[in-house]
Parts: C-alpha cells; structure tokens; sequence
C-alpha cells in the first residue's frame, strides 16, 4: 500500500489581505487596501521558498500571515497540514515552536537593555515554560550553531556587529528548533561581505539542521544563493513561481524579467 505523502512544511490556499484605511469624511465609506489578491504557495520540507518582488507588492504581509501574526481576510494557512487560524490557543502556541521569524533590523529586534542570552531564550522561556539554567544552555547551544562564542551570554547588543547581531537574531529563531524561519529581508541591511557569510550560515543551517526558509528579499541574487523554489509577487500577486533555475533562467512573466533585467543591469 502507498504511505500517505506527508503534508507539505507551509501551504497558503487563496490568501487574501485587506487593511481598513481610516475613514477619510463621515460621508464616505471607508476604504481600504488590498495587500494580498488570493495568494497560494506551497513549501515543502527540503526546499526553501524565496519571495521576490518590489517595495509594496506584499511580501512582508505574507510573512506575518505565515506566522500566524495576523489572520487573513479569506483563505488559509497551514502549517504541517493544520490550519493555523482555526487553532485553539493553546494548540497555536504549541505548534508556533515550529516556526520562527527573522527581521531585517537586528538592532531593532533585539532589545539593548537584555543580555543576550535572555534575548536568545525567550522563544523557548514564552512557549515552553523553561528553567533560567536550562534557558542559558540552550541559548548557549544556539550561539555555537550560529559561530558565535558562550562569552556571548552575558554581553549586549551594542557590544557587537551587525553581522553578529543578526547571527544573535537566528540564534534567537532556533532555540525552539524550528522547521521553518521566516526571514523577512533579513540580509538586505547587512554589507556584501557580511550578507554572504549570514547567507552562507543559512545554508549550513538548511544542510546541518534540515530547517527550511521563506526566504524573503527584493534581491534575486540571494534568492539564487539559498532557495530551491521561488515565487515572484506584484502588487499582492504571484505572478510566477518554480524552481529557481526555470524562473530566473526562463522567466515566463513580464514582471520577472523586468526584475532579471534591473538586477543584472
Ligand atoms: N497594517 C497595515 N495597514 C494598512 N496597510 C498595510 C498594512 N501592512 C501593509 N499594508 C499595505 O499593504 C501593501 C503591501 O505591503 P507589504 O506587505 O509591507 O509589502 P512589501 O513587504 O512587499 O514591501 C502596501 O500597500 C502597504 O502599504
Ligand atoms: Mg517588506
């Protein structure tokens, strides 16, 4: 008998997101914006997804909903098979163990006035309940699988680089051993130098730890770099999505090649 196929790591079926805009005159409706048209994707396990596209054309927006930090308008959000938005709260927080997010200002996400370690365990101390012994060691583990030493622990964020911090930021998404991280143009502020040493850490960690990315960048090379599957949005659509090599090497969209054109110009 066949096994049955194992559901795939994140699935969006016909996402759809609108924003209310405040209501401009009493005697208007009050608008609103539209930020996803419908969107569906499929990431499996193994295959990291990067989302390409302009400033505006809704890719953080699908981040937060992959996240579980909103909840759509229409659609659905599955995660390992189960709809993310009709959990009961406890079984989200649960399964939010699963996923963690990485942002694009490490500076910003991690808070100046916490010792790293702190910062780095607080995943694990708000889901799971953890002791202050056991929260360092697992900050500790996670330190050492971004390349960053124990001595780490006990410092600040000022006390190190933007290249470390956001090392400290994907420290900070491991400790509840995700299967999936999110990261949300999370190289894009780094410089080249750095941007390929972070990249080539979360290849490693795609390799060593089998953790898949939504990958998200407005950048086409990096996508290349780390992603085996890439879907490319405008103005809340997906207008192409495939294996890297078939989109970016025959791009079908107009769309995809006016971003091919731009980025090898
Ligand atoms: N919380 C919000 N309220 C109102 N409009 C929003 C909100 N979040 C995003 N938008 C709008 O949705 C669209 C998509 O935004 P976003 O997802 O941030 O795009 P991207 O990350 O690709 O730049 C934009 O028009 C943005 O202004
Ligand atoms: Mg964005």
């Amino acid at each position: 008998m066949d096994q049955p196929a194992s559901p795939p790591l994140l699935e969006m079926r016909q996402v759809v997101q609108r924003y209310p805009l405040p209501r401009r005159s009493l005697f208007q409706a009050p608008g609103a914006v539209q930020a996803l048209h419908g969107v569906s994707l499929t990431v499996q396990a193994g295959r990291s997804m990067g989302i390409v596209g302009e400033s505006g054309s809704g890719k953080s927006t699908l981040a937060r909903l992959a996240m579980a930090l909103e909840a759509p308008t229409a659609g659905q959000v599955l995660f390992e098979g189960r709809d993310l938005n009709a959990l009961p709260p406890a079984e989200l927080r649960a399964a939010r163990r699963g996923f963690q997010m990485v942002f694009q200002d490490p500076y910003g996400s991690l808070d100046p006035r916490r010792a790293i370690w702190r910062t780095v365990a607080e995943p694990a101390a708000a889901l799971e309940g953890a002791s202050a012994a056991q929260q360092r060691e697992r900050a500790a583990e996670a330190l050492a699988s971004v390349g960053l030493p124990a001595s780490a622990l006990d410092q600040y964020p000022h006390q190190f680089s933007g290249g470390q911090r956001q090392r400290i930021a994907i420290a900070r998404a491991l400790i509840t051993r995700p299967r999936l991280i999110v990261a949300d143009e999370a190289v894009s502020a780094l410089d080249v130098s750095v941007q390929a040493q972070v990249l080539n850490l979360m290849a490693d960690l795609q390799a060593r730890h089998g953790i898949t990315f939504l990958f998200i960048s407005h950048d086409l090379a990096v996508v290349a770099h780390l992603c085996a599957d890439v879907a490319v949005m405008q103005a809340g659509h997906i207008v192409e999505q495939g294996p890297v090599r078939q989109v970016l090497g025959q791009p079908q969209h107009p769309y995809t090649r006016e971003l091919l054109a731009v980025a090898t110009r």
